[in-house]
């Protein structure tokens, strides 16, 4: 069983796209995999092709009627399975508290969920900002991926990731174990190589030397409900995504 959450506090880094493409990258190789679509605006969830869109049968329905992860799966065609996100999961952020109980009860919950899930692996898609929900995600993960698009603004944003994760040691009880993921780098552009250097200035180790390349076809198959391997399996997008799973496989993280 693991749960990775994949986060960013800078919006437009590839978070979204790196859940739904290391879950098709797991569930083409006979993985279990499941995607948690834990950012209000739903982009993930939008990407589905008959997404559920009463708020009951979201994720939200955990939190306001605590029923149970299992009863919100949908599959996703080649994707793996999906808990979708709901506008009014934005709530959350707003009236249901902020103490121990509201940030340990996903890690509860989807401890039930993997008791009769075997091998599960949950990819969490956070949202940019820094609140219950991404705090939530952090309290319930192994493993946290942080996308960088290959500008200097993403950078920041993974540094006040950082910041969060250091500060929680104590509270976790653990180091939070993390990997920096350069998205689209483009090896023709300067900036690309500048900020994967400040990137291993900031982060060493735990930047992967594995990149994700700028590739339309990215940022297409997604518009088209599709990940990127039933998209078109030879392209960059797709090697590079089932590199990321091999890397994590063979490092033992997933
Ligand atoms: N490697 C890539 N090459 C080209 N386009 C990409 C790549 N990765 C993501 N994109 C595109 O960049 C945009 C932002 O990506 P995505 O939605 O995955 O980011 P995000 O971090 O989830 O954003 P948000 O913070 O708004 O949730 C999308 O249009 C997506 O299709
Ligand atoms: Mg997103």
């Amino acid at each position: 069983m693991t749960r990775i959450a994949i986060m960013n506090q800078k919006g437009g880094v590839g978070k979204t796209t790196t859940a739904l493409n290391l879950s098709a990258a797991i569930y083409r190789c006979g993985g279990n995999s499941m995607m948690l679509d834990m950012d209000p605006q739903a982009h993930l969830t939008s990407a589905h092709p008959a997404p559920v869109n009463n708020s009951e049968a979201s994720l939200f329905g955990f939190y306001q009627n605590n029923l149970p992860l299992n009863q919100l799966l949908i599959e996703w065609d080649n994707v793996g399975k999906l808990i979708c996100s709901h506008r009014e999961l934005i709530k959350v952020e707003t009236s249901f508290g902020k103490g121990p109980s509201i940030l340990n009860r996903l890690k509860i919950g989807l401890s039930d969920l993997e008791s009769d899930q075997p091998g599960l692996v949950t990819l969490i898609d956070s949202s940019p900002n820094l609140g219950v929900l991404t705090l939530s995600a952090i309290f319930a993960a192994d493993l946290v991926i942080i996308p960088i698009s290959s500008d200097f603004l993403s950078i920041n944003g993974a540094k006040k990731i950082e910041h969060t994760l250091n500060a929680l040691e104590k509270v976790l009880k653990k180091r939070v174990e993390r990997r920096y993921l350069l998205t689209k780098y483009d090896k023709r552009r300067q900036m690309s190589s500048q900020v994967f250097n400040i990137a291993k200035t900031y982060f060493g180790e735990d930047v992967l030397d594995l990149v994700i390349s700028e590739n339309v076809d990215l940022a297409k198959s997604i518009n088209e409900g599709k990940d990127i391997f039933s998209y078109n399996s030879k392209c960059t997008g797709a090697l590079n995504y089932s590199e990321l799973y091999q890397h994590l496989l063979s490092q033992q993280l997933i």
